[in-house]
């Protein structure tokens, strides 16, 4: 019997139960990258869905968003850009501070990642509350690109961030739900 998809990437998820603080479940990707037939899967969702719409780049979020990016921005024949943690990028940068499910982050892309106009998807691995893609959309139309979607594995919708990106006005796309 064939196996759908997203179930197969869905199943592979591994929750950990209070990590990295009490109360936390943590939703691990990385049994899915582990086994080659769920990240081929993962990586087809993404491929299936984007590989008729016109973009330019993939913008992917670090550090769980580059692993999925850089392979979809592959696939797709696009550029890929990598919205950074601060104090990583060497060259001219914009930045953006966000709250995370735990604790505060800011996020850094160098000045020149994206010209005026280019269609850039946006990839991470989960949305939580939604402030890492907020923040990373923002900094990315700053540069004036037009970011086309927000894509992530996978949602924690209790968290409300899926709700937030697409009351941001920007569309949201996850392949499982927590
Ligand atoms: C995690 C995850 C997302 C973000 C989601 O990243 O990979 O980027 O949190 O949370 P939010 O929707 O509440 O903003 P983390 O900062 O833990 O970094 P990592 O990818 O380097 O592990
Ligand atoms: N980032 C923010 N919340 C997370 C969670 N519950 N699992 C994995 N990554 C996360």
């Amino acid at each position: 019997m064939m196996t759908d998809p997203n179930e197969l990437v869905r199943n592979a998820i591994r929750s950990v139960p209070d990590w990295p603080k009490e109360g936390v479940t943590f939703r691990d990707i990385t049994p899915v990258l582990q086994d080659p037939r769920s990240f081929r899967a993962l990586i087809d969702i993404f491929v299936y869905r984007y590989m008729r719409q016109r973009m330019d780049l993939v913008a992917g979020v670090d550090a769980r968003g580059f692993i999925i990016g850089s392979v979809l921005a592959y696939e797709l024949n696009l550029g890929f850009v990598p919205v950074r943690k601060s104090g990583k990028l060497p060259f001219n940068t914009v930045a953006e501070e966000y709250k995370l499910e735990y604790g505060n982050a800011s996020v850094e892309m160098h000045t020149d990642a994206v010209l005026p106009g280019q269609r850039v998807l946006l990839v991470d691995d989960l949305i939580a509350t939604g402030g890492t893609m907020v923040a990373a959309s923002r900094l990315l139309q700053r540069l004036g690109a037009n970011v086309v979607e927000a894509a992530a594995i996978i949602d924690l919708p209790d968290l409300g961030g899926s709700r937030l990106i697409r009351e941001s006005g920007l569309p949201v796309f996850t392949v499982c739900k927590f």
